[in-house]
């Protein structure tokens, strides 16, 4: 049953304050100790009845954006994670009505910042209200989890730990505002080479562990702090396979950012700032170093997928 004619989901990019990435599991997976934390970049998730004729339980995409080069590389077909996702809420809704799904792009595709799965995770919240299906929170966690490793996240937004292979998430207590600068690459990287790069570096990782003092900087709001406490285990992997993220990682340090990393598997690379001016010095220095494509000043954390509208006109 159809609840109403269209509905648009807003849903945050992340970034890792911390990614610790343990060796290889039987699975093919890594046990990951993952903060995650959400960002003032949104990507925006359209479901409507499809405009021209369409079979039953068909999911026609459609995608546009700001960034032209990154919304040509979205598939468009079955495979593509939201596509996924709405069949998935569509089945536990008992309707197989055709739906148009449009994704408005901001986050950099497949840019280490989880727009797929953001995406995903925005799917499920729109075509759970326009199916009425009313699906229980932890009901599209659980679909989130199945999805991917990072879909859960962005359901609930904020900054959070995630353990597992980063789908089992506890919220962290993140009072203050962060703001951040992302220099974003042309190209993307696949994850799975990233992690693939990570496990040729690295046969003897040790498991992923915890750290005390990112938690006891996020939990006093400290920028500095939580700035120097940036990792990322995936960090020296990414630089292998694009060594140029090295200059705009020591760009950003030499324009004044308390703490500089690759996000996720990359090749975006993000910085942390003291002030909303200083991110707007230090993505102004970036831009004029001509090392990155673009950059995007965004401030975290932020909440996670929400219904922003009932689209005007279907
Ligand atoms: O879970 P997701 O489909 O997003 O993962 C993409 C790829 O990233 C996986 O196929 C795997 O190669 C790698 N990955 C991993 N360990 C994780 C998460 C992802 O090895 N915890």
């Amino acid at each position: 049953m159809t609840a109403t004619t269209a509905v648009t989901v807003r849903v945050p990019a992340k970034v890792n304050l911390k990614l610790a990435v343990g060796p290889a599991r039987e699975d093919g997976y890594h046990d990951l100790v993952n903060v995650f934390h959400a960002v003032a970049l949104f990507d925006e998730v359209t479901v409507r009845e499809p405009r021209t004729r369409a079979p039953r339980g068909a999911v026609r995409l459609t995608v546009d954006g700001d960034l032209d080069s990154h919304t040509a590389r979205v598939p468009l077909d079955g495979t593509n994670l939201a596509a996924r996702a709405a069949r998935l809420v569509a089945r536990e809704a008992g309707c197989d009505d055709p739906i148009e799904l449009h994704l408005r792009k901001r986050i950099p595709v497949a840019g280490g910042m989880a727009g797929g799965s953001a995406d995903a995770a925005g799917a499920l919240v729109a075509c759970d209200t326009y199916f009425g299906a009313g699906l229980p929170p932890e009901r599209l966690r659980a679909l989130a989890a199945d999805l991917g490793s990072d879909v859960a996240f962005p359901l609930v937004g904020g900054t959070a730990v995630g353990t597992g292979r980063g789908e089992v998430l506890a919220p962290v207590d993140s009072p203050g505002r962060y703001h951040w600068v992302f220099a974003l690459a042309e190209g993307g990287l696949s994850t799975a080479d990233v992690f693939a790069e990570y496990d040729r570096l690295r046969p003897d990782a040790p498991p992923p562990a915890d750290d005390p003092g990112l938690r006891a900087a996020l939990a006093a709001g400290d920028p500095v702090r939580v700035g120097a406490a940036l990792a990322n285990d995936l960090e020296p992997a990414a630089l292998s396979l694009r060594p140029a993220l090295a200059g705009v990682l020591a760009a950003g340090r030499a324009a004044g950012a308390l703490g500089a990393v690759v996000s996720g598997s990359g090749p975006t690379c993000a910085f942390l700032a003291a002030s909303a001016d200083a991110a707007a010095g230090v993505a102004a220095a970036l831009d004029a170093s001509g090392r990155c494509a673009r950059t995007v000043v965004a401030h975290g954390d932020v909440e996670g997928a929400r219904v922003v509208a009932p689209a005007a006109g279907g």
